[in-house]
């Protein structure tokens, strides 16, 4: 079992390497499975009869079905887009809203992977601190959330999507609204926009 320091991927304080530790993971915190990743009981230091519980010699989850888990997230549909609104790409771009939300990856093969995310975490201030560290992300520090299928995910939420972290954010706008510390001033210029430039980005945004 590896116990380094790896750079996180995955979750919104980055704090999983890979998808299949990440299953792994949710497995455990979330559902208590067992696995080799996660070897122990979710148990806290109070619950002495699952701490005492006799343990069986298998996981709960073989390695082989947390492999095939992964294989499926991995292989999951990245939702299609079509940009039209090039007045909003263009100032998403111009305001520097790409310096965290940046709009593709090249893979190895020449494939771009148009995410919207840099993948790192980032200080969006005060305002969306949760008070609590994880790994080496402080309380302000959040991995830059992806924006591709966002329009999608809002449609599939009747309208009422929950975004941010704590799903706080009612809508595109209020979400970038909450955006401060490293991106305060980058949020400034989007609400130095006249209506129709915001409303353009936002439109933009709803496309990706
Ligand atoms: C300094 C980096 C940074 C900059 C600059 C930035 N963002 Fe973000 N953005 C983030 C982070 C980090 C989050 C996730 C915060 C959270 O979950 O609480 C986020 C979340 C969002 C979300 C919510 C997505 C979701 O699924 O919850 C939207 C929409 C968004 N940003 C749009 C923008 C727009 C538009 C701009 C430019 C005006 C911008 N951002 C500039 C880092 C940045």
């Amino acid at each position: 079992m590896h116990k380094d320091f790896r750079v996180g991927r995955f979750t919104y304080k980055a704090s999983s390497p890979s998808i299949l530790h990440q299953t792994a993971s949710a497995a455990s915190t979330d559902m208590s499975l067992t696995s080799v990743l996660f070897p122990n009981e979710n148990c806290t230091k109070k619950q002495k009869e699952c701490l005492e519980s006799p343990k069986g010699d298998t996981f709960d989850i073989p390695i082989k079905r947390l492999e095939a888990i992964s294989f499926y997230l991995q292989n999951l549909e990245i939702p299609p887009s079509i940009i039209t609104q090039k007045r909003g790409e263009a100032l998403f771009l111009k305001i520097g809203c790409v310096k965290c939300h940046r709009p593709f990856f090249e893979l190895d093969d020449g494939s771009k992977v148009r995410a919207f995310s840099d993948i790192l975490l980032h200080d969006v201030g005060e305002g969306l601190s949760d008070g609590r560290s994880e790994f080496r992300a402080t309380p302000r520090e959040w991995r830059t959330a992806p924006l591709w299928g966002i329009a999608k995910y809002i449609r599939a939420s009747n309208n009422k999507a929950e975004l941010l972290h704590d799903g706080r954010a009612k809508s595109i706008e209020e979400a970038i609204l909450w955006h401060g510390g490293e991106a305060q001033e980058i949020k400034n210029t989007f609400m130095n926009l006249s209506a129709r430039q915001r409303e353009d980005i936002i439109q933009y945004i709803k496309e990706l």
